[in-house]
């Protein structure tokens, strides 16, 4: 959702500085954008558009923003209003000499609105943000100064918000301000900058400050200083960037997704690397625990979104198969709002590839306040949710831009592996054999997904011939379920196709219903070896739905003679145990939403209506 940028410096490169900063933010998701810049002659110029980046950028064009040293840039995902050129960012107050950005929802503008109304301000659009723009010239006009105006302002707000704004009498300055919404500053040399995340100025600087809640900031070229709401100096924590600018390039891939779709592998050696010593998971992130504390623990909730949360249910099965302690899986939204019970032995663990999901961001805060430890699995250094938890593993994919998650989505289930494995030890519920095999499995698994990524031809050619689907299912049985209902969240979110993902010994309960002749059905096939048990009551439960007419298409373990028979299309996957098998059945159906998506012309990187981080509850 809404991205943001801020710089000071001493070059006259803003608006270079604010159009890369936003390029490097499409990925979060946007309607329009937007920049203001204080020119060479101390006016403040302010540019906005509906539509893309190359809207912008054209109008730019049309009418040049003359080159100046302090600016901010803001690409708008529509709450309040629609996307128009007058609901864009930044809105502009004191007279157009001051503009203010925002990203988040602020819940009590009407009462606001009114007030100004009453006292005769004006207002251009529909946006809850002009009203905090108004709001903030009105403060300006009495203070004379943006960082005690926005002190004053910030009082006044309820709801999520990161500010950013600068003023023409004050060049050289930008504020900012955020609760519950993202702000990271970039630490350069005679020069600085704010970001919602360190991609937005990651081609500048690799030194970073995240901002804590309740914070404001105020930089300039020479100076950063950080303090509460009331003014007190805050002392904060530089941190350098891991990710460096070529990482968030599409590096000649013709996608960001087809890019990162082919990173799973680094994704998750990444993610194990110096993780497993001798076959011992070593956290060192969990060691202010101990290990007495992890094994007092009497239950895991998992709390995450989207893909996110079908990580979730796969660790459920390693969780809980391993360490043997119950697992509730909860989306974010939905556990924050039914009075969830939490005792003093429950451990909350977040999982957020952005680590700004907002739902997930308030579980966290909620569960917390409620006595909880909370852990978050998280891919974004500096973001929100690890700092709102008593520890962070963090996920080593490296940037993901595209909408639809893909790597992260391994890294996350290699990393709660990594956690299910560390718990089992100290737990005594596995041996070290035991932990041994598991680890060696893991440690092998980047490879086997590189041979799962050679069906990429395969798999692009059934995708060519299915572009006429109207619907898809999606079938999987223990792990195999959260992966069926991970690939048909990928078909929708990615081709817009209508798609279910159903646990296979369910089908007989309803969705076989849905069967009719030609309806294309996904299988994920557990393995004949290591799920002996499982595996006749999948192959029953195809023929179930090839009796009925439905096109079958089988993702399988290499040599399993059995399901042939009754497969349309066999994807093969290399040998893995059982609970490693989702790492790799994922690929081909990530693979598949891809190439539909593609063979029917859509933006793959950002599917409509939807933003990577999103952060509105
Ligand atoms: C959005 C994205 C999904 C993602 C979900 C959770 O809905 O479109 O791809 O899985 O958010 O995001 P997170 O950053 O918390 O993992």
């Amino acid at each position: 959702m809404c991205g943001i940028v801020g710089y000071v410096g001493g070059t006259n490169k803003a608006v270079e500085v604010l159009m890369g900063g936003l390029r490097r933010l499409e990925y979060r998701g946007y309607d329009s954008a937007g920049i203001a810049v204080i020119d060479e002659e101390g006016v403040l110029n302010s540019v906005k558009r509906a539509g893309k980046l190359a809207m912008l950028s054209d109008e730019l064009k049309r009418h040049p923003v003359n080159a100046g040293r302090t600016g901010i840039g803001h690409t708008r995902w529509a709450t309040h209003g629609g996307p128009t050129d007058e609901n864009a960012h930044p809105h502009l107050a004191d007279n157009g000499k001051l503009a203010l950005i925002h990203n988040g929802i602020i819940e009590n503008f009407g009462p606001l609105k009114a007030e100004l109304l009453a006292e005769g301000y004006t207002f251009e659009s529909e946006t809850d943000t002009e009203v905090a723009a108004v709001l903030l010239g009105r403060e300006y006009q009495r203070v004379g100064d943006l960082g005690e105006a926005f002190r004053s302002v910030v009082a006044r707000l309820d709801g999520a918000f990161t500010l950013l704004a600068l003023h023409q009498d004050q060049p050289g300055v930008v504020v900012g301000a955020r609760r519950n919404s993202p702000l990271v500053i970039g630490l350069g040399d005679g020069e600085n900058f704010l970001g919602s995340d360190v991609a937005a100025f990651i081609e500048y600087t690799r030194r970073a400050v995240a901002i804590g809640q309740d914070q404001i900031v105020t930089i300039t070229p020479d100076s950063v200083t950080v303090t509460d709401f009331f003014g007190a100096p805050v002392e904060v924590e530089e941190f350098d960037v891991a990710w460096d600018a070529s990482a968030s390039d599409k590096g000649g891939w013709s996608s960001f997704m087809a890019k990162e779709v082919s990173e799973q592998p680094d994704a998750v050696a990444n993610t194990l690397r110096g993780r497993i010593v001798d076959g011992v998971v070593v956290i060192p992130e969990l060691a202010e625990f101990g290990d007495e504390a992890l094994a007092r623990i009497r239950r895991i909730v998992i709390i995450a979104c989207g893909t996110a949360a079908y990580a979730g249910q796969v660790a459920k099965y390693a969780i809980e198969k391993w360490a043997k302690v119950p697992v509730d899986v909860e989306l974010s939204h939905e556990f924050r709002y039914r009075d969830p019970v939490i005792e003093n032995d429950t451990l909350v663990v977040s999982i957020s590839q952005s680590g700004e999901t907002m739902d997930t961001l308030m579980a966290v805060k909620y569960a917390r306040e409620a006595g909880a430890v909370a852990i978050s699995i998280c891919n974004t250094q500096g973001a929100t949710i690890p700092r709102e938890s008593n520890a962070v593993i963090y996920t080593h994919a490296g940037p993901e831009v595209a909408v639809a998650s893909t790597k992260a989505f391994v890294a996350q289930i290699a990393a709660l592996y990594l956690f299910a494995l560390h718990l089992a030890r100290v737990r005594g519920t596995l041996g070290s054999a035991e932990l041994l095999e598991h680890t060696a499995e893991l440690q092998a698994i980047p490879e086997k997904i590189a041979t799962t990524l050679l069906q990429g031809d395969a798999v692009r050619q059934l995708a060519t011939w299915m572009t006429d689907s109207r619907a898809v299912l999606f079938l999987g049985r223990h792990v195999g379920f959260p992966i069926a209902l991970e690939g048909a969240l990928k078909l929708k979110e990615l081709a817009y196709i209508h798609a279910e993902g159903f646990a296979a010994g369910e089908l007989k309960h309803g969705p076989i219903a849905l069967i009719e002749p030609g309806q294309p059905v996904f299988v994920v096939v557990p393995s004949p070896r290591g799920s002996a048990h499982l595996h006749p009551k999948v192959v029953s439960n195809i023929q179930e739905i090839r009796a009925r007419g439905a096109r079958v298409i089988v993702i399988a373990e290499q040599g399993d003679a059995a399901v042939l028979p009754f497969a349309d299309t066999v994807i093969h996957i290399p040998l893995a145990a059982p609970l490693f098998e989702p790492l790799l059945a994922v690929v081909p159906l990530q693979l598949f939403a891809m190439e539909l998506a593609t063979a029917k012309g859509l933006d793959v990187d950002q599917p409509r209506n939807l933003a990577k981080s999103v952060t509105v509850e």
